[in-house]
């Protein structure tokens, strides 16, 4: 018999929506598979690779540790919603000016981390934005790209990734969550 479903409405990239789904399913799935909201990426669903986060109020979450039935009531940002109609959020353009997606798999999820920081703090350390990053895998890029694009559109710079190239910035053990 199938199982029933369970009704939530939340806010998805501004707009008010209603959606059905079986209660067990992660947010990550009821994004994916119920709102084709396909830009967020569906790796190891353990909350090992990060490549799943999305906002929730603002926040960056992995979506595939959260039951979609717990976002009942709140605001989620995908990466759809990130751009401003045909206008690119700056990081998006910055990723893009200065080759910080590949394979583009952890994209996404680097994306919205990076706002996430910027839009609580315009004017982060490198210390904040290695942690605030750390928990996104991208196994392309060597980060030095991603930190140099997140630095172009802070304080920080075009050219802070240097230091982590050079080992400063390299996570540490403590970083681990
Ligand atoms: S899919 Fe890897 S942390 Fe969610
Ligand atoms: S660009 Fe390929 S995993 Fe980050």
């Amino acid at each position: 018999m199938p199982q029933a479903k369970v009704q939530v409405r939340l806010t998805v990239n501004g707009d008010a929506t209603d959606v059905a789904f079986a209660p067990h399913k992660t947010l990550l799935e009821v994004l994916r598979e119920d709102l084709a909201l396909t830009g967020t990426k569906h790796g190891c669903e353990l909350g090992e690779c990060g490549a799943c986060a999305v906002l929730v109020d603002g926040k960056p979450i992995l979506s595939c540790l959260m039951l979609g039935l717990e976002t009942d009531g709140a605001h989620v940002t995908t990466i759809e919603g990130m751009a401003d109609g045909p206008t690119l959020h700056p990081l998006q353009a910055a990723f893009a000016d200065m080759g910080a997606a590949q394979c583009g798999y952890c994209t996404p999820a680097m994306l919205l981390t990076a706002k996430a920081l910027l839009d609580g703090n315009s004017s982060p350390t490198m210390d904040e934005l290695r942690r605030a990053l750390s928990g996104v895998l991208c196994r392309c890029t060597g980060y030095v790209s991603i930190f140099n694009a997140v630095g172009s559109v802070c304080s920080l710079g075009p050219t802070c990734g240097a230091d982590y190239a050079t080992g400063g910035g390299r996570p540490q053990e403590d970083d681990v969550q």
